[in-house]
């Protein structure tokens, strides 16, 4: 199914793009019958789940990645980061399907749709780095030896689509002819193919969740294609054609924005429930129901209502800052984005109020911390608003007794063993070992059935502090536990 925005039609400009013409239909054909190549640029959290979700729809991929040790990871199918379903997937494809590359330059002449999926952090001013994204775009001109459909997926500011075209085409143009290299050798066959600077540049947003990656690849709640030409968007199509999900086809930039909109809309949903769980605390109130009661109404929806300790992992806060960067650039004070993101810096603050009105002095308390990842499912721990607490706490004296169903591991990088200031524990149960208070910082499901009764046995002092809100107050309260959580 496809929808086309009707006031945002494709524009077709004369360089680098094309309408679909008769010969086009041999790029078509060739992407029908499986016989073109996909390559994905980057193995990372999107790259990786994008390149064998296609895979699995029956496309040849070559998974390209500058890291030796990653590629020698996904060789040995291992995913390289905890994902449900993706290692399955990866023994599934690995060297029959799924091909992953050292070697750039040989992925971009062999495929005919690109994916770029390279990194986009942050710089300290907020912007996104578009350094890597830069680097591909140039690999790509000097590599061009046919059509290709250059795909943006990792998430950018508006126009950097066209930046990438841009750039292609001057390299491409500008890139070395007798020098020797294998580039100048490909753009000295190039030159004898008619169509050398024929591609196009398409923006293909992801909305991959962590945790949910491989369900949201196959089951995506919608799929946008930012194209230019008629060409680009009937290849589009026909890759997602197996999902039958909705293909929602509108210009480059206008693809680029519904992403930073999306994660910045949920962003904002999080930060209003944050304010209202404080609300609550004050009058009395229960946020868990006030959600509930909200959520109830679709224009308004029940997901993203969970009050907490706020937001955190390598998106929300990264692009709610590039997106409020985007404004400024444009002369737009996007006030209301800046403001929830203070909200969410204030969460830490708030969560360790609570911390100290429960157990006083830190110093020298033991306090056993449920939950290291940014959210459940994953082990991904950047921007876990859990080890800005779990600092701070350490900061003010208290040792601490970790526990993580999978963050251990990346936790431990960055925060060593040590003593009995900071102990990693195999369970819940251990964690809690004469402890004089515990802390739930991710809502990892299994926190929810644990046996309480045991929990508290292990307890020095049974206080419970749950930044999550996982446990029913009636139920942990009647059981001897002091419980305080999020606005409830
Ligand atoms: C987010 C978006 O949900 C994806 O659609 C998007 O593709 C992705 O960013 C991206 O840009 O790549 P993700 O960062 O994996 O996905 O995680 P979310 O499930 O959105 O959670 C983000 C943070 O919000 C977590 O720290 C989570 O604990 C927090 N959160 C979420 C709440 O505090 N309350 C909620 O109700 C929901």
């Amino acid at each position: 199914m496809s929808t086309q925005i009707p006031n945002l039609r494709p524009q077709v400009e004369s360089v680098g793009t094309s309408l679909f013409v008769p010969k086009d239909s041999d790029v078509l054909a060739s992407i029908r019958s499986r016989q073109a190549k996909i390559g994905v640029l980057g193995m990372g959290h999107v790259g990786l789940p994008t390149a064998l979700g296609l895979a699995d729809l029956g496309w040849q991929i070559l998974g390209a990645d500058s890291s030796e040790s990653l590629l020698d990871q996904l060789r040995a199918g291992q995913a390289p980061f905890y994902e449900p379903g993706l290692e399955k997937l990866l023994s599934k494809h690995l060297g029959k399907k799924f091909h992953p590359i050292a070697d750039l330059e040989q992925t971009i002449r062999e495929a005919t749709i690109l994916f770029v999926c390279v990194g986009t952090p942050q710089r300290e001013n907020g912007e996104a780095d578009l350094s890597q994204v830069e680097a591909v775009a140039r690999t790509i001109a000097q590599n061009l030896n046919g059509y290709k459909l250059i795909v943006e997926k990792s998430t950018v500011p508006a126009v950097t689509a066209q930046w990438v075209k841009r750039t292609i085409l001057r390299y491409a143009k500008n890139a070395p002819r007798n020098d020797g290299s294998p580039a100048a050798e490909v753009r000295e066959q190039a030159e004898s193919v008619p169509d050398r600077f024929d591609f196009d540049v398409a923006s293909n947003p992801e909305f991959l969740q962590e945790g949910a990656a491989v369900r949201d690849i196959f089951r995506p709640y919608r799929i946008v294609c930012g194209v230019e030409s008629e060409r680009a968007r009937m290849i589009l199509e026909e890759l997602y054609r197996p999902l039958h999900s909705t293909v929602l086809v509108t210009g480059l930039s206008t693809a680029e924005l519904i992403k930073h909109a999306a994660n910045s809309f949920l962003a904002m949903k999080i930060s209003f429930i944050n304010m209202i769980a404080d609300l609550c605390e004050l009058v009395g109130a229960d946020v868990t129901q006030v959600a509930c009661g909200v959520g109830m109404d679709p224009r308004i929806g029940p997901q993203f209502l969970n009050a907490g300790i706020g937001f955190g992992g390598y998106c929300f806060p990264k692009d709610l800052r590039a997106f409020i960067r985007l404004a400024d650039q444009y002369g737009l004070d996007f006030s209301l984005l800046k403001e929830v993101e203070n909200i969410n810096r204030r969460r830490i603050e708030v969560f360790l109020k609570k911390v100290r009105q429960a157990l006083w002095v830190l110093q020298d308390k033991t306090i056993a911390v449920l939950g290291l990842a940014f959210k459940p499912s994953t082990d991904d721990i950047r921007e876990a608003p859990g080890l800005k607490i779990v600092n701070a706490l350490l900061s003010e004296g208290a040792r601490l007794r970790l526990h993580d169903p999978q963050a251990i591991p990346t936790t431990k990088a960055v925060l060593p063993e040590n003593g009995d200031t900071v102990v990693y524990c195999e369970d819940a149960y251990t964690a809690a070992q004469h402890a004089h208070g515990l802390i739930v910082l991710t809502e990892w499901p299994e926190y929810g059935s644990l046996d309480l009764s045991r929990l508290r046995d292990a307890m020095d002092v049974p206080v419970v502090i749950d930044g999550r809100n996982v446990f029913d107050p009636a139920v942990i309260s009647k059981l001897g536990f002091e419980y305080l959580c999020i606005g409830r």
